[in-house]
């Protein structure tokens, strides 16, 4: 079990993608350390993964804070003592005209989206030199390889993650830390549930009308679940991807090939 008592941070744990690989991690024997801004999201996934009889580690923060994001890696070496893998997982959305994109939208997605993963990365690295290597996983997105309209910040916070990922994983290669990041095309999570709306507007549908709609343009003729995410988590967390780095990984059902 590759995975078993490796000490696992996720941020973004209280929703959507993060609270799944955070629970499908720990039901694999890792230690996990959950991390978000929202306090609510945070103690439903703890108290999941207590009632799977697991230990696990929480701390509210937000990500585009330095202080929070290098005082919880602290609490998490007090805690278990490394950190071996390194999900940077929370992220936002905003749908909006391009024209109708305040600096407050832009400055908020660039924020979190793109300063929160530089920092991630930059406390995880910080760490797991201490330790002889990791691994650490970006979320971009497909939006981070093309372009949307109405997306403008979104995809360009995520093209950013793309280039800082690739950056870090050439500057510590050879201490033996892999960055990598997942490019996952939809998947229905509050994420989607809270922009489905916008989402339709912009292609002139109604919101019950967008999850058929994406289906009609994928090849594979459907969304990405939550486990084939979590899958290649496992996979570019353990020793079976010891060969990849600085990759930025499609999970789209074939849209995109590049
Ligand atoms: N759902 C999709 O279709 C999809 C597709 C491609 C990429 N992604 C990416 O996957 C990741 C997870 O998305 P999701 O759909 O599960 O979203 P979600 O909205 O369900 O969860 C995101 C989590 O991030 C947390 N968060 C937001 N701002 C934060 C901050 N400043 N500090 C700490 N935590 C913060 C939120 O509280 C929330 O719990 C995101 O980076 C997203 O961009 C999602």
């Amino acid at each position: 079990m590759p995975i078993k008592n490796k000490s696992v941070v996720i941020t973004g744990a209280g929703s959507g993608i993060g609270a799944f690989i955070a629970k499908a991690f720990s039901q694999k024997g890792a230690n996990v350390s959950l991390l978000d801004i929202n306090e609510e999201g945070l103690n439903n996934s703890y108290d999941e993964i207590n009632k799977m009889g697991r230990i696990c580690l929480k701390q509210k923060i937000d990500i585009t804070s330095k202080n929070d994001v290098f005082g919880a890696g602290n609490t998490i070496i007090n805690k278990f003592g490394k950190i071996d893998v390194w999900i940077n997982c929370a992220g936002i959305s905003i749908i909006i005209p391009f024209l109708e994109c305040t600096e407050e939208i832009w400055d908020k997605t660039l924020a979190v989206n793109l300063k929160g993963m530089y920092l991630g990365c930059q406390c995880a690295v910080s760490k797991m030199l201490k330790n002889g290597g990791g691994s650490i996983i970006n979320f971009s997105s497909q939006s981070g390889k093309k372009g949307g309209a109405r997306y403008q910040a979104y995809c360009a916070s995520k093209a950013g993650v793309i280039g800082l990922t690739q950056s870090v994983a050439v500057e510590f290669a050879k201490q033996n830390i892999r960055v990598n990041a997942i490019c996952p095309g939809v998947v229905k999570t509050p994420m989607w549930d809270r922009q489905i709306g916008d989402y339709a507007q912009k292609r002139k549908l109604k919101p019950e009308e967008v999850m058929p709609y994406f289906c009609g343009t994928i090849p594979m003729g459907r969304v990405c679940e939550y486990q084939e995410v979590a899958d290649l988590a496992f996979y570019l967390a353990g020793e079976k991807s010891s060969y990849i780095t600085g990759q930025a990984i499609n999970l789209t059902g074939g849209s995109l090939m590049s």
